[in-house]
């Protein structure tokens, strides 16, 4: 890594350790915690936010839909489908943090089929119902996570997929899939994490699966950059729309 890569790691690292202020509305400590490492965001998170990828390669985007990522920060994953966008009718980017939404602005500058809103995820709806809404690593950072997959719900057509990529603390005696965890690590995982302001929730998955019928739910772990030998756990989930009983 360049010298510049490590100073850059160091001012998120420094970030981190101050963790999200506990005052403040939720924009304003969005904007503190991550004002200083804005420019060094993608980078670092790189190694952290595993399964981006593989959770747009799952959605299956094609052309004429309407995409809403909520929580979309720096508007790093658009990156993942940057060659379809011509062809999607529009892709709304959702996010209450001015400092990444301004990296995320100068990275589509003047591109026509990005929007960028500042707004929070539990209440912002498109004026017409899109065919793929998904979340990345955005669940654990928004505590009402469950009005926030209501209102993403409300924004999926009929039709459409949701996807969601996040951190997770398996349940006691191990996930419906099998999925299982130390006690060591079931608690030392969201401790870790709590002082960032995300929420690891062994109830998140079992949610989505709930509202959604389910399309494909993978239950890994990842490395943690900067931790030789460590392992965070992580899920990626996909599901329709349930249908209304009649
Ligand atoms: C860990 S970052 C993930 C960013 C991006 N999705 C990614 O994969 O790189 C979590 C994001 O959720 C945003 N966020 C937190 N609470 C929110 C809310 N209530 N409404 C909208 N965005 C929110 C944060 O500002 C931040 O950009």
């Amino acid at each position: 890594m360049s010298l510049a890569g490590w100073l850059g790691d160091l001012r998120v690292i420094a970030s981190m350790a101050r963790g999200l202020p506990g005052q403040g509305s939720a924009a304003s400590q969005l904007a503190s915690f991550y004002g200083p490492q804005a420019a060094d965001y993608d980078r670092f998170r790189e190694k952290l936010l595993h399964g981006r990828a593989d959770l747009i390669a799952a959605l299956q985007l094609g052309p004429g839909q309407r995409v809403i990522e909520f929580g979309a920060g720096t508007g790093r994953n658009v990156e993942y489908f940057r060659d379809q966008l011509d062809g999607l009718a529009q892709v709304d980017l959702i996010d209450l943090c001015a400092p990444l939404l301004e990296q995320a602005a100068q990275r589509f500058a003047g591109h026509p089929r990005v929007v960028l809103h500042r707004a929070d995820a539990t209440a912002w709806q498109p004026v017409e119902p899109a065919q793929r809404v998904y979340f990345s690593y955005a669940l654990s950072m928004i505590p009402p996570w469950f009005a926030a997959i209501d209102n993403a719900e409300q924004a999926l057509a009929d039709d459409g997929l949701i996807g969601v990529v996040d951190f997770q603390v398996a349940p006691r005696g191990g996930s419906a899939r099998g999925f299982r965890q130390g006690r060591l690590a079931r608690h030392l995982w969201p401790l870790w994490f709590d002082h960032d302001g995300v929420r690891l929730s062994a109830d998140l998955l079992p949610y989505l699966c709930h509202r959604f019928e389910p399309v494909l739910i993978r239950e890994l772990q990842g490395p943690m950059p900067w931790m030789p030998g460590f392992k965070v756990p992580y899920f990626v989930f996909v599901g329709r729309k349930r249908r209304k009983e009649s």
